[in-house]
């Protein structure tokens, strides 16, 4: 959700935290804000809106300073202001936080402190724990900030600095990302690694219940019981590049261009003669071959990527499986045991309703495996199981190249578990090894030729409504086109089973809906075209993904976009890449804002 950076040290401290700010922008947008240290006092300044707001205030009014922290809000409690952005100060303006997360328990601490004389100023959760920092405030920052949070439930992860220590940032987590880079006479904290990746790539990993005391000199980590904590320093291989667009008009077109790369990257070393090796897992082929059940757990775009993982697992598994969106599963009483596999699907690794119901379904003794994409995320100290998936940095808020690292993930997943059972032939294992190595030379050709898709975009992007359909794993598909278009370009847009359309969707098809089917060939082939002509009856707008050499579908389409042949069990892998840049095309013509779509944050740390 929202983003934090802090700088300790010898530097100028507002560049630093203005270009950590820009890196984090697409955690949230709603506001921003930075909390300074200026001739020894707290100095404060926030714009509600884009980044570009609270960079014109520094413009008109530039402030000198070593040390700060910084913020990038995703409206939780209290609507995007002025007023509610960050930093939020006590009552005597001598202690500065900033925040990410929720304060559950806010209103009981802020009826006592307001009895006491507090004033509050904003309608945010957050203002109450800097009062209760004020309040427990008896000579060392540290301390008061370790009463505090003893106090608070729900989550966070704050900065802090105040006038009183000028010499100090003081940072802790609750279920919400923190990482600490360390530099030569400087220190820098992040909600994630791009914030102070231009000047570090040493970091230190914050744990829940953990905080963190930075000097210019020195990084001490400390238990909320005060009892001191050593961590080890790991080194990031991400560079800074990564972090920008490299020539692309937006992070998700040069996000969609990765793929190649990333499948190659997230494929790279996996298989080991007629098996996979994931170095990063525990689970051993035995206690995979005692699994009898799967259960998988993940959000929006995670969530398809789970679901063509389940097809793939029941036919060559041959285990029944299971998916639940998160946010449902959460809620649920699950019948779970130590012969149930769970799977958690998340690429920030930091998705709230995700790492909780991975979390309950470990403690009722599952087993378990995280597919994520963020070494050192949340989710990755929850279990010794893990699939990387090596897609690199994502900025663009609508998940493309992780989605498509997801899927080559579950696959491999299924492959392993299909040789731990036997139920996998090793001619089909060996077959599958082939189709999936030529998977990114088969993407790069769908990239080399967009024209197709951009002209498609061209003619419908005024639609109001949007069909996708598709059938066995081209529906997974059909809802992550649907996704994309509706959460990137602000269309109207719905995936469906086709063959769900005759039980009441095919009421909504008339001449101006653009209907958008995924045809490769597969064993539903057939069954597809009898859906193409049942919309194209209806006069709908008739878009198909179709495979090369493919005519059956011409006089039934209006539009054709064609894609290689790949077996159809890894086809989403192709299929998918026209879709992503149907809605890129679309919301760019529309004018929208491609890589910050409004309400949206690129990880969703809160229920
Ligand atoms: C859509 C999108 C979201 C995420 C979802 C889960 O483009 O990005 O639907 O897929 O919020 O996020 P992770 O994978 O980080 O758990």
């Amino acid at each position: 959700m929202c983003g934090i950076i802090g700088y300790i040290g010898g530097k100028s401290a507002v560049p630093i935290l203005m270009s950590g700010l820009s890196r984090l922008e697409y955690r949230g947008y709603d506001s921003a804000g930075l909390a300074t240290i200026v001739d020894g006092k707290v100095h404060n300044i926030k714009a509600k809106g884009k980044l570009s707001n609270l960079r014109a205030l520094l413009e008109e009014s530039p402030v000198q300073c070593t040390t700060g922290v910084g913020h990038t809000r995703w409206a939780t409690h209290g609507a995007p202001s002025d007023l509610n952005a960050h930093p939020h100060c006590d009552c005597k303006g001598e202690i500065s936080l900033i925040h990410n997360g929720i304060i559950e328990n806010y209103l009981s601490i802020k009826k006592e402190l307001e009895t006491e004389g507090h004033t509050f100023i904003s309608e945010t959760d957050t203002e109450v724990l800097v009062h209760l920092i004020e309040h427990n405030y008896k000579g060392d920052i540290a301390e008061a900030v370790r009463k505090s949070l003893l106090r608070v439930e729900g989550s966070y992860a704050i900065g802090v600095v105040t006038s009183k220590e000028p010499g100090k940032i003081v940072a802790a987590r609750l279920d919400s990302p923190l990482v600490i880079g360390l530099g030569r006479g400087e220190n820098f904290i992040g909600s994630d690694i791009p914030a102070f990746l231009p000047y570090t790539r040493r970091v230190q990993h914050i744990q829940d219940r953990e905080m963190v005391v930075l000097t210019d000199s020195s990084v001490e980590i400390f238990d909320l019981s005060g009892k001191k904590i050593t961590r080890k320093v790991t080194e990031v291989h991400w560079d800074s590049a990564m972090a920008e667009k490299a020539g692309y008009r937006h992070f998700m077109l040069k996000e969609i261009y990765e793929q190649p790369r990333t499948i190659a990257e997230t494929l790279k070393g996996r298989f080991d003669g007629d098996d996979i090796t994931i170095e990063e897992m525990k689970l051993t082929n035995t206690d995979l071959a005692d699994v009898n059940r799967i259960v998988i757990t993940a959000c929006g775009t995670a969530y398809h990527a789970g679901i063509v993982g389940k097809y793939f697992l029941e036919e060559y598994a041959r285990i029944p499986v299971e998916m639940d969106v998160a946010s449902e599963y959460r809620y649920r009483n699950p019948v779970l045991d130590d012969k149930t596999l769970v799977i958690a699907i998340t690429q920030s690794g930091e998705t709230a309703d995700t790492l909780v119901s991975f979390r309950n379904a470990i403690a009722q003794g599952a087993k378990s495996i995280a597919i994520t994409n963020v070494v050192g995320s949340s989710i990755t100290r929850e279990t010794p199981n893990l699939i990387l998936t090596r897609a690199g940095l994502e900025i663009g808020v609508a998940a493309t190249k992780t989605f498509t690292a997801q899927v080559t993930a579950m696959i491999l997943l299924g492959l392993k578990i299909g040789r731990a059972r036997g139920t996998i032939s090793v001619e089909d294992f060996r077959m599958f090894r082939e189709e999936l190595h030529k998977v990114p030379a088969l993407i790069e050709k769908i990239l080399q030729d967009i024209e197709p898709v951009r002209t498609v975009a061209r003619k419908y992007y005024k639609s109001r409504d949007f069909l996708f359909l598709g059938r066995s794993v081209g529906y997974p598909v059909a809802l992550e086109g649907a996704l994309k278009l509706k959460e990137i370009s602000y269309i109207h847009a719905e995936g469906y089973a086709a063959g769900e359309m005759k039980h009441g969707p095919i009421a909504l098809i008339d001449d101006m809906v653009p209907v958008v089917n995924i045809l490769n060939h597969g064993p539903v082939f057939e069954k597809m075209l009898s859906n193409v002509k049942e919309v194209k009856a209806r006069h709908a707008i008739t878009i198909g993904i179709v495979n090369e050499g493919d005519e059956s579908f011409d006089e039934y389409l209006d539009e054709i976009i064609k894609v290689p042949y790949i077996h159809p069990n890894l086809s989403p892998l192709l299929t998918t890449i026209p879709l992503q840049l149907l809605s890129y095309f679309i919301a760019d013509k529309r004018d929208k804002d491609v890589d910050q779509p409004r309400n949206l944050a690129k990880s969703v740390t809160v229920e």
